[in-house]
């Protein structure tokens, strides 16, 4: 039963890979690429990259090393689909782009750069064509393999792909909005990759994010405060802002929602257990979520 269910994941992949075929480029020459029967993305110099069981390609051309692991992205999970962590950010990027791209407009490619384990684009994606009725295809694009994995795994109806956001194996001029949520950014590429009229959407930490654990393990160091000025100046070297939307709310989480926080963050990784768990026993019960999501595109030509 269970070979039948993988199976037809990776066939229906295979499927939505075909239909958006024409987009990708071959990682390791550039030209195009085309999907072979239901195995496998393949240019004419047969660079050749297979579809995994969970439907996934891994478009990368070099084994990298990255410090985020599956323990993490289970626990980002967790934390965002049983504790909402996110959701008012949610609902703010989807009313964004659903003004940006109004009911019954061109369809077009919604790209996560940093997608990690894949449930914020899955998410945004479905209630975009539910509420918004907009024609939106997902790319979900991840240097972590374990990431990708779950992704794939967990939301099929995205192209998850293993790579690089420093050299994604996509055509320019192809992104009808960039994601670019808590990740690191190349924005010479993703200039490169957005449509003319594109948009990024990246979303920074605010001063206080988490800003309950910050104070405990950080308290005395450089770390304790955190500012976001120096992402917001690169960005403006490339593109051009056209909104900054500041996003704060507080969560109430029970003990298990706090040890998943410790998990999914950079913030609490090199602590060890009996940090973490005098944290833990401070009574914390609730945590600042601090978030300033950037609207930019494109700088327009004078007339
Ligand atoms: C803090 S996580 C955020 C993940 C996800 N956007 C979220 O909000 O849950 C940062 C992500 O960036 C990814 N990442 C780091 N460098 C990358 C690169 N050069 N190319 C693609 N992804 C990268 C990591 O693997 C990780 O999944
Ligand atoms: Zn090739």
């Amino acid at each position: 039963m269970i070979l039948v269910s993988q199976r037809s994941k990776r066939d229906l992949s295979a499927e939505l890979f075909r239909t958006s075929e024409a987009i990708f480029r071959c990682p390791v020459c550039g030209k195009d690429m085309k999907v072979v029967g239901t195995e496998s993305m393949a240019c004419p110099q047969h660079h050749t990259f297979d579809f995994t069981r969970q439907g996934y390609l891994n478009l990368t051309t070099r084994m990298v090393k990255t410090n985020y692991d599956r323990n993490l992205f289970t626990a980002r999970k967790r934390i965002m689909g049983d504790y909402g962590f996110f959701n008012p950010a949610l609902d703010q990027i989807v009313s964004l782009i659903g003004q940006a791209h109004p009911v019954h407009t061109e369809p077009f490619y919604l790209l996560d750069m940093g997608c990690g384990e894949g449930s914020h684009l899955s998410r945004i994606c479905e209630r975009l064509r539910s509420r918004n009725k907009v024609s939106v295809t997902g790319i979900g694009m991840d240097l972590a393999k374990t990431g990708i994995h779950e992704a794939a795994a967990n939301y099929p109806g995205t192209l998850w792909t293993v790579a690089d956001l420093a050299d994604p194996p996509l055509k320019p001029h192809t992104a009808g909005l960039i994601l670019n949520i808590l990740s690191p950014s190349n924005y010479q590429v993703f200039k490169q990759l957005l449509t003319e009229n594109g948009l990024l959407i990246k979303v920074v930490p605010g001063n206080d994010y988490l800003k309950e654990l910050r104070s405990f393990f950080y308290e005395g160091t450089v770390k304790a405060t955190y500012s976001n000025k120096e992402i917001i100046k690169n960005l403006k070297n490339h593109l051009e802002i056209r909104e900054v939307i500041p996003i704060r709310y507080t969560r109430r989480l029970d003990r298990d929602g706090l040890k998943a926080l410790s998990r999914m963050t950079p913030l609490a990784w090199k602590m060890g257990k009996d940090r973490v768990e005098q944290w833990l026993n401070t009574g914390i019960s609730e945590v600042t979520v601090d978030l300033v999501l950037i609207v930019a595109g494109k700088r327009q030509m004078p007339e």
